[in-house]
């Protein structure tokens, strides 16, 4: 697959359950704007079935290289995240994996046993990434039961492989030129942004400003019937230059922590 098949399937993806990206996207380009995006974030599991090393394979092919790795100690997750080697307009990849020994027994076997129960050839097929959720209809006691735990599992249990969310690069916006004032327009049009960590995780300091809107929320089908559960959502980066002035390319763990935290139904409840 080209970057531009990859990425565009995985924009598709994205949006069908994240109707808010698309109205959002279309918001702000409304004057002609052209919207770039400054990352895209997809999770998994570390089982080496579909762990880092699997997912990252049509990126790397699509001409994405390595780059920084993060970790997330109270969520229990491990992150890489890459760059085009040529085309640096080309939105960075984020690849998050809940490391699976870290959790409970229990969780642990729940997990082994979703992934048992799919075909093995299912793992190795080149756009595993696109291929959603692989295994059956999900339990909605389970999923409960899961997110009691891990927001992140429950969320991978039900949705599987896809892009969790795109990030608009706010320096490409030419109507914004802080990340306040996109958030308050945004707020002004009716949209609810995740407030957990405060609305703008991360400062001018640490070179990199986030916020993020709350998870869409649609009836999902679970073995049990409709439930409405958080999807994806939308997210907002805003980047400054070091000392040298080279703009940070990078992420910072403590913000993107909280921002983890969108897809959150408790949160959902909160606000
Ligand atoms: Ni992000």
């Amino acid at each position: 697959m080209t970057k531009e098949e990859l990425l565009d399937r995985l924009w598709e993806q994205y949006t069908a359950i994240t109707p808010s990206a698309e109205k959002i996207e279309a918001l702000l380009s409304k004057n002609g704007s052209l919207i770039t995006n400054d990352h895209i974030a997809l999770r998994t599991f570390n089982d080496s079935r579909v762990n880092i090393a699997v997912l990252e394979k049509p990126f790397l092919e699509a001409g994405y290289a390595p780059c920084g790795t993060y970790d997330f100690a109270s969520k229990k997750l491990f992150a890489k995240h890459y760059e085009h080697t040529l085309d640096k307009q080309a939105p960075r990849i984020f690849i998050s994996e809940l490391e699976l020994e870290k959790c409970s027994a229990g969780l642990q076997r729940i997990v082994q046993k979703i992934l048992d129960s799919c075909d093995a050839e299912t793992f190795k097929q080149p756009d595993l990434i696109l291929a959603g959720r692989i295994w059956e209809k999900p339990s909605h006691a389970l999923y409960s039961i899961l997110r009691e735990e891990s927001e992140y599992a429950a969320w991978m249990y039900v949705f599987g492989f896809r892009a969790n969310h795109f990030t608009v690069n706010v320096n490409d916006l030419a109507d914004f030129k802080t990340l306040e004032a996109l958030n308050l327009f945004l707020e002004n049009e009716g949209w609810k942004l995740n407030l957990s960590g405060g609305k703008i995780k991360g400062s001018p300091a640490q070179l990199l400003e986030q916020s993020s809107t709350l998870g869409d929320v649609l009836g999902i089908e679970f073995k049990e019937g409709r439930y409405y559960i958080p999807t994806c959502y939308y997210e907002f980066a805003k980047r400054y230059p070091d000392a040298s002035g080279q703009l940070f390319l990078g992420f910072i763990a403590s913000s993107a922590n909280k921002i983890f935290e969108s897809t959150d139904v408790k949160l959902q409840v909160a606000q």
